[in-house]
């Protein structure tokens, strides 16, 4: 008989998270509906928002209930399947919950879809580069921030899962690309491995001078992940009329920070500001994943992951998004 383990959540996390707010419990999988499939989960895709949807604040989805099963993307194989399309040993990828099996069906925030099989790309690119990472990173470099040829563009948390794609996307386009990350080995590793024309450490008491180094003529774009003091630093070097793609406000989501801005910079360089969430990319989610894949498999782009293992770990896990000790995709193995 199987056992169906979930992480419920049982309190809200004032900044870090562990597993004493979350209790753990075991049932049977849950039964099948017409219409659905019952999967067993893989990986889980671990990601900033999953921190959001622990608190109780206005957010762009209901935030996760006390007692209901830790809301997360995930990917796994069909065990049974009540719905046309789908059979058993696919491989999927939907709102698979922190737990070991769900029942799943088509709709709803991330859907339910069947993960493409391609020569020399592995199922769990699916939740990362060749999934929802990559597509808000296409969607804000392509489709929000309008990138292209000569393009001075910044990038902050720029060694993370979006945040290194997004820089990549830009190369691509022709543009010359400036990575954010904490600490040395990071920032050397943006110019190494992903290819951006210059890395800064945001931790280097010379920070701001390195940045105005880096963008001797300003900078075009800003595609914006962190918020804060650091958004503040990237703004002062943007050209008027520059783009920011508002991707996401890390440095906020853990408790502390701070949001604010001074927004007279905004209208003194009249910038164009835009917040996207992936939740909108229903359009242009099949062209981005086409691209990102075909990227990836000419070796034009790359990717890292981070994989923890164990179910159990998925709080612990969280916490590395935030301790930065994660590179590029984080991801934990359930089984
Ligand atoms: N708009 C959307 O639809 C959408 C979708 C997905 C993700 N996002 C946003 O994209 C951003 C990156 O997400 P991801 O999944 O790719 O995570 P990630 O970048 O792989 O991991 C988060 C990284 O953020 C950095 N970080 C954490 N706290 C920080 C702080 N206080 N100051 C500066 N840097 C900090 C850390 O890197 P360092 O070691 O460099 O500090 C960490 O590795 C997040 O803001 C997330 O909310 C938005």
């Amino acid at each position: 008989m199987s056992i169906n383990r979930q992480l419920l959540l049982a309190r809200r996390p004032e900044n870090r998270v562990s597993i004493d707010h979350f209790d753990v419990v075991e049932a049977p999988p849950p039964p099948v509906e017409d219409g659905e499939v019952l999967v067993r989960t893989r990986f889980l895709s671990v990601d900033p928002t999953n921190r959001v949807w622990m608190k109780d604040v206005p957010q762009y989805m209901p935030p996760v209930a006390i007692g209901e099963v830790m809301r997360s993307g995930g990917l796994g194989e069909v065990i049974e399947s009540r719905l046309d399309g789908f059979a058993r040993g696919d491989l999927v990828f939907g709102m698979t919950g922190w737990q070991d099996y769900a029942a799943l069906k088509p709709g709803g925030a991330l859907g339910l879809a069947k993960v493409p099989t391609l020569p020399g790309i592995t199922p769990e690119k699916f939740l990362g580069i060749c999934g929802p990472n990559g597509v808000t990173a296409w969607a804000g470099m392509i489709d929000v921030a309008r990138v292209g040829e000569g393009d001075v563009v910044i990038v902050t948390a720029a060694a993370g899962s979006v945040g290194s794609a997004a820089g990549q996307i830009a190369r691509l386009k022709g543009a010359r690309v400036v990575g954010i990350a904490g600490g040395p080995a990071k920032a050397a590793k943006l110019v190494s491995d992903f290819g951006f024309d210059a890395g800064i450490d945001y931790r280097a008491d010379d920070f701001a001078d390195q940045l105005k180094a880096a963008t001797p003529r300003g900078a075009d774009v800003l595609f914006e992940n962190v918020g804060g003091a650091i958004m503040e630093a990237c703004t002062a070097r943007l050209n008027p009329r520059a783009r920011i793609a508002l991707c996401g406000m890390i440095s906020i989501y853990n408790g502390g920070g701070s949001a604010r801005h001074d927004w007279s910079v905004m209208l003194a360089k009249r910038l164009r500001v835009e917040g996207f969430n992936l939740i909108d990319c229903g359009p242009i989610w099949a062209q981005a994943v086409r691209d990102l894949s075909g990227w990836l498999a000419a070796g034009q782009i790359r990717d890292e992951e981070t994989i923890v293992d164990g179910l159990e770990q998925a709080p612990e896990a969280l916490n590395m998004l935030f301790d930065g000790t994660n590179v590029g995709k984080l991801l934990v193995r359930v089984s």
